[in-house]
């Protein structure tokens, strides 16, 4: 019997736990949050236990991933719980199309519609979400959120922990630094630096100084 541990019980969280399940490949699901002894389950799966509790007893369990969307936090606990022995879990939905010739990083989840083609990386503790599209050749950095709809066209590069948004389309070739964020639905045909908010058609600096991912 295969146990899957899973750090976050919010919506996210659910998220990743419906598409293990899908999977058919985890008999036994269970949630670990800081909101437990208070929260006892999220959805039909119980919270078991907070992150100290995790940290502890991470070796006993099969496969373990974070479920939480805040990318910053997902990579940081994603290295912490390798750190701590524990078995980084890759989280495929059964109805998502991954390339033989694609890799997806340990502690990754891909859900359902989501499209990973030929030659495409995608990095540690990432979110490809539904619907999304990553196509030939794209090199997605360790703790990226690709969000719902969002289509990545060949040979993208997009740098540590950055966000992008739901249905944004990206143009060949064109990179995306470290800590950024493209918005939702925007339209990026020129490189994105490190660190920027970039909105729109063509997508803008929208000069945000705080980083929202
Ligand atoms: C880009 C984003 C991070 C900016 O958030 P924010 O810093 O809180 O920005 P605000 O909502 O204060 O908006 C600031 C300005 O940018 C504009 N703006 C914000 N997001 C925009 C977008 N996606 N496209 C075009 N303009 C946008 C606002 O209209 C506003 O313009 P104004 O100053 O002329 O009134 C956010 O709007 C966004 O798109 N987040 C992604 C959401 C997403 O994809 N979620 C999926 C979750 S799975």
């Amino acid at each position: 019997m295969k146990r899957l541990a899973i750090l976050g019980a919010g919506g996210h969280g659910r998220v990743v736990a419906d598409a293990a399940e899908a999977s058919g490949e985890w008999q036994e699901i269970v949630f670990f949050d800081d909101a437990w002894p208070q929260r006892k389950a999220s959805g039909p799966w119980p919270i078991v236990g907070n992150l100290a509790a995790l940290l502890q007893q991470c070796q006993e369990f099969d496969g373990v991933v974070v479920g939480i969307g805040a990318n910053r936090v997902r990579l940081s606990n994603t290295e912490a719980l390798a750190a701590a022995g524990a078995r980084l879990a890759t989280i495929i939905h059964p109805r998502a199309t991954i390339s033989r010739h694609a890799g997806v990083g340990a502690g990754s989840v891909v859900f359902a519609g989501a499209v990973v083609n030929i030659g495409a990386r995608i990095g540690q503790a990432c979110i490809i979400n539904t619907a999304a599209t990553v196509d030939h050749d794209c090199q997605v950095a360790d703790g990226v959120h690709i969000s719902p709809g969002a289509n990545l066209a060949g040979g993208v590069t997009v740098g540590t922990c950055s966000w992008i948004g739901a249905n944004a389309g990206i143009r060949q070739q064109i990179s995306i630094g470290a800590h950024a964020v493209i918005g939702v639905g925007a339209v990026v045909v020129s490189p994105q630096p490190d660190g920027i908010t970039a909105a729109g058609n063509p997508a803008k600096d929208l000069n945000r100084t705080t980083p929202t991912c």
